[in-house]
């Protein structure tokens, strides 16, 4: 179906086929009995040593999404810029494993990147929306994330669809994967869905949508939520964004906040990055900031937000990914009620071939 299905947008109709792209993405490489993912294309890939991710725009975001959970599993990675990656001098031999993460497949620089890489010995895999993309011919493995045709310059279901197979990429590489990890993730495209049937995103956009700057903050897996967030929101809506890690905020940033500044701050679980992000919530707070808060309402982050943009429970990768959805929702609502151009942006490529 490449029409818009009733939608006023194309970016709005693929905001609402993400509970879908992510049912396509899991099928067949999740044993919730045995506790299992598996992941067909890569059944011979042994992984030992270090993963370095690649990708531009978007898809960075999700690399570092990628690299983070990678971490937390045991694997030592990186992510770079694709762009900067040549230029970077990373060190790459035969057991280095690259991952070129890009939803065309087509995009310039991080085919560079790769053929880089492969040069230098090290092996490769593309993690992509597009079989038979150029990138699939450039790397040694591919790993397909399921979305279907995205049509809107903006990428959403992509990255969403990104998120969850790099999730499953993680734990197949370093073969860790409980039965709990995989319940978590199974249910995470039905609570996509209570996310698209009870957002409040739009009444937050009409409040918001004359302020002076929109600012992002998360730690952890929220951090690149933060950065998507606030590219989602320059690309459609040409207002000024930032994304920010929480903590990095008093280093600089801080000095932007105003009471015209609303800061979006992600909040997850009530851990030790909840406590720790709310500590910089209070920070802007006392800045007169207005705070808009994406929390699943396990921590005491609510207490200090002028507004809050619910998710429901569940472990920090499921809840980075809903949380993300309703900041698509926002972006979309808010370029929406400015008359911009939502599925083509203004100076904007849905994939760039040149360097
Ligand atoms: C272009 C698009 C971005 C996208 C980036 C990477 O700049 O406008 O939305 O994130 O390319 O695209 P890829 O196909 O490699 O994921």
């Amino acid at each position: 179906d490449t029409g818009k299905s009733g939608y006023d947008h194309y970016m709005l109709k693929e905001i609402h086929e993400q509970p879908t792209a992510l049912r396509q993405c899991l099928r067949g490489r999740v044993d919730e009995l045995e506790g299992d993912i598996s992941l067909e294309s890569l059944a011979d890939l042994e992984q030992s040593g270090p993963v370095q991710f690649v990708a531009c725009g978007t898809s960075y975001h999700a690399a570092l999404y990628g690299a983070a959970l990678c971490r937390e599993h045991g694997v030592r990675a990186t992510a770079s810029i694709a762009s900067e990656y040549t230029t970077d001098r990373v060190p790459v031999d035969e057991d280095t494993l690259v991952v070129g993460v890009t939803q065309s497949g087509e995009t310039a620089d991080t085919l560079r990147a790769l053929r880089e890489a492969s040069r230098a010995g090290g092996r490769t895999l593309a993690v992509t929306n597009t079989v038979g993309s150029s990138i699939t011919r450039v790397c040694d493995h591919a790993l397909y994330i399921r979305a279907g045709p995205e049509i809107g310059v903006a990428a959403t279901k992509t990255f969403a669809s990104q998120q969850l197979a790099l999730t499953l990429l993680a734990a197949s590489l370093s073969n860790t994967s409980s039965h709990r990890e995989i319940e978590s993730l199974r249910a995470v495209p039905d609570q996509v869905q209570t996310v698209l049937d009870t957002s409040q995103a739009k009444a937050i956009a009409e409040e918001f949508v004359n302020a002076d700057a929109f600012f992002f903050i998360g730690r952890g897996l929220a951090y690149p939520v933060a950065l998507e967030g606030a590219l989602k929101f320059k690309e459609i809506t040409y207002e000024h964004a930032e994304g920010f890690a929480a903590g990095e905020l008093k280093h600089g940033p801080l000095a932007l906040v105003t009471k015209d500044t609303p800061v979006f701050a992600i909040v997850t679980g009530d851990g030790k990055r909840a406590r720790k992000t709310i500590s910089n919530i209070k920070e802007v707070e006392a800045r007169d900031a207005p705070v808009i808060v994406v929390t699943d309402g396990e921590s005491e982050a609510e207490r200090y937000a002028d507004h809050v943009l619910e998710i429901p429970a569940t472990d920090e990768r499921g809840a980075t990914v809903l949380a993300n959805v309703q900041l698509q929702l926002v972006s979309y609502w808010v370029a929406n009620l400015l008359g911009r151009s939502i599925d083509k942006p203004r100076n904007l490529a849905k994939s760039v071939t040149v360097e």
